[in-house]
């Protein structure tokens, strides 16, 4: 059985999609440029980042929801570069990237949408909660190792009884497609750094998740410790030491 085409609206251009389609994957037909952090094409929708929102709905009663989880339906409106989503989108990137400042991926993104500052205090956290991490593990790689733990600022992404999962392959999926450990942020040697903050920060995940493999290049900078031990430069850490 053949799906359905129905008839939606794009930034006032008609365009015929097949119902059930998202938002974002109608917008990319259109070849408009939604920014994502928490959506991969091969991976289910998951709507935690919000930075591919878009409004939707007639001029007078719009409201604004993330296109990778949103589906189209007959006669739908959707604007993607509104002032609204524009400055909500802005806004949401100051978060992240005050969540989050040790992301590259963030940076480049804020920097590309014009974020110079940040108006919030920043939080040094080295996990934004997308669950890129915890949907590739599942979906891809059919391990399950890792998932969400906790609530409200406990809520973290973590292995089974905070052990080391007898699941994980130690295959690096998770590494690799996470937003903050894929693309770390290279400090002063950055094109568009924002700050230097994350010259402190620990790769908490490489400690976390020993006998992993850090994807960045050699003397990216970033395991730099404070007190100025250097974890190995060789772009794949192996094994990790870690003080008794
Ligand atoms: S990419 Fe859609 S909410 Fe994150």
């Amino acid at each position: 059985m053949s799906a359905k085409v129905i008839n939606i609206t794009m930034n006032g251009l008609p365009m015929e999609v097949y119902e059930g389609m998202n938002v974002l994957e109608a917008a990319r037909i259109m070849g408009i440029d939604i920014p994502t952090l928490c959506y991969d094409e091969g991976l289910s929708s998951y709507g935690a980042c919000r930075l591919c929102i878009v409004e939707i709905g007639p001029q007078d009663r719009t409201k604004v929801v993330s296109s990778c989880t949103y589906r189209c339906e007959e006669g739908l409106e959707i604007r993607t570069h509104s002032k609204r989503v524009m400055d909500t989108r802005k806004m949401i990137l100051e978060l992240l990237v005050c969540s989050t400042p040790g992301s590259k991926t963030i940076q480049d993104l804020a920097a590309a949408h014009g974020v110079i500052t940040a108006r919030f205090k920043p939080e040094h956290e080295d996990c934004m909660l997308c669950g890129l991490c915890v949907r590739m593990c599942k979906e891809q790689m059919m391990a399950t190792a890792i998932d969400f733990a906790g609530r409200g600022p406990d809520r973290r992404i973590t292995t089974p009884f905070d052990e080391a999962s007898a699941l994980c392959r130690h295959c690096g999926g998770c590494m690799f497609i996470c937003p903050a450990c894929s693309s770390r942020c290279m400090g002063p040697d950055a094109d568009t750094t924002l700050c230097s903050s994350c010259l402190n920060l620990s790769p908490s995940c490489v400690e976390v998740y020993d006998h992993q493999q850090c994807w960045m290049p050699p003397g990216c900078g970033t395991c730099i410790r404070p007190e100025g031990d250097y974890l190995p430069a060789t772009g794949r850490i192996s094994e990790v030491k870690t003080e008794a």
